[in-house]
């Protein structure tokens, strides 16, 4: 198949191939005019560790490492899904793909560069880590949102060493990625415009322009519970607000793990709700497991844990939690992800497993879990909506429940009942949540 190369990855790529190496370690050399584009360009050496960020074919790594083998090349991604394709075409092109790094910020430190399970948190601008020498990014306007962009910046400066260079290439308005580049970086230097991308360089020396903390928190609650408080990363999904459809698939989950005393039958079977006459409130036997899976910042899995929570404490008033075997698994293909959710159980005092994975649970895990809740995406036709169906049906116990939520049923519910045979359709916050049991 053909690869496609953007224009911003092909002006960085072409830069790549043409950067001067001098021999002196300390001779930087940088244009007397910062803007003159003609001005002489070389790379600080040694140039011991360059970053890549931003680039999700893996070109600018395989070009990198190709012009400096004796460079270490990290090469980061914040989506697994990306990350496994840039170590794809390392591998591919014969380089080595120990340096492709999944993580929050590109200065996280982890014995496994690759992590299957958990991230670190969000690292901070003081990240413990040692600082790259060069930085190439790249940004086209699909594939980043303004605030990820300025965020990524800001991180990149903060772990790169002092002199070393960013190299920054944009698609879209170039006057517009100018000021991006300058809310942040001092001394911008214009290098190349090429037809719909442009290329900047800027030199590290001192603080940034400006240090914004792009976090946001925020609070979201089900019906009759306490709010939980959340805080998103920019590039989680839903920055700054609860998404809808996770609510409603929160609230119908919330309903499907509610136990009250009094129409409690008995363990493991079925209690009527009067007072919403819908769905009968199944009264799993604990311990109590759940699976989110695309659990962005843990809003849905955390909320119905948190109603769990709430019901033990209601049927057993000596403690908090009835079940301390219950427990929850969050997995997102997508490192801020995990960071929030990390963040937003730890706040909530919720243990949880993480998991930062595109393919679900490793293959050996089956049968585990009572209840299995989904958000997917539905930006690739379905296929990752099938990731997560496959999921379900694969860690659901017999008899557990599997809760998705889509704005329009049809195409979902037809791969649904192809999985688990029968769904039903509960409406809820103009959303349509899909309930199976396995
Ligand atoms: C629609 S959002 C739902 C987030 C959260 N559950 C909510 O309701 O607010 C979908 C989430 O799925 C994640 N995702 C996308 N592809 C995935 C995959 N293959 N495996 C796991 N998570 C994935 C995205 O990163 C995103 O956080």
């Amino acid at each position: 198949m053909e690869k496609k190369v953007t224009y911003a990855e092909a002006i960085l790529v072409d830069e790549i191939k043409v950067l001067n190496v001098p021999n002196d370690p300390n001779d930087l050399k940088l244009p007397k005019d910062l803007n003159d584009p003609n001005g002489p360009n070389d790379l600080k050496l040694p140039t011991r560790r360059i970053i890549v960020a931003g680039n999700r074919s893996g070109g600018v790594a395989v070009a990198a490492m190709r012009r400096w083998p004796e460079a270490e090349v990290v090469a980061h991604a914040f989506d697994y899904h990306h990350a496994r394709a840039i170590r794809k075409r390392l591998l591919d092109e014969g380089l080595p793909a120990r340096n492709v790094r999944c993580s929050a910020g590109v200065g996280t430190v982890g014995t496994d560069p690759m992590p299957s399970v958990g991230t670190d948190p969000m690292p901070s601008a003081t990240a413990d880590c040692q600082p790259f020498d060069a930085a190439f990014f790249m940004t086209t306007p699909q594939s980043m949102p303004a605030e990820l962009v300025l965020d990524q910046l800001q991180d990149i400066h903060a772990n790169l060493a002092e002199g070393g260079a960013l190299y920054a290439a944009f698609e879209g308005d170039p006057d517009e990625a100018l000021k991006t580049m300058r809310l942040v970086w001092k001394n911008v230097n214009v290098l190349k415009r090429a037809k719909h991308a442009v290329l900047f360089r800027a030199v590290k020396r001192g603080a940034p322009v400006k240090m914004r903390d792009f976090a946001a928190t925020w609070e979201a609650s089900v019906p009759g519970g306490e709010p939980l408080t959340f805080t998103t990363y920019p590039g989680c999904f839903c920055h700054r607000r609860p998404d809808a459809g996770g609510l409603a698939l929160a609230e119908v989950a919330a309903r499907e793990v509610k136990v009250e005393s009094r129409k409690v039958k008995g363990e493991g079977g079925k209690v009527n709700d009067e007072e919403e006459g819908k769905t009968p409130f199944t009264f799993h036997p604990s311990p109590f497991t759940i699976l989110d899976m695309g659990c962005g910042c843990g809003l849905v899995g955390l909320l119905v844990v948190d109603a769990i929570r709430r019901q033990s404490s209601i049927l057993n008033p000596q403690s908090s939690i009835l079940n301390p075997q219950s427990s929850i698994t969050l997995i997102d293909s997508h490192a801020r992800a995990i960071a929030a959710a990390k963040a937003n159980a730890a706040r909530a005092g919720i243990e949880a497993e993480f998991i930062l994975s595109d393919d679900g649970l490793p293959r050996g895990r089956v049968g585990e879990y009572d209840l299995f809740v989904g958000n997917p995406p539905y930006y690739s036709d379905y296929r990752i909506a099938e990731v997560f169906l496959e999921t379900a049906y694969r860690a659901l116990k017999p008899g557990g429940v599997c809760l998705t939520v889509v704005k329009t049923a049809t195409g979902l519910l037809a791969l649904q009942e192809k999985y688990f045979r029968k769904a039903e359709v509960i409406k809820r916050r103009g959303y349509c949540v899909l309930r199976s049991v396995r």
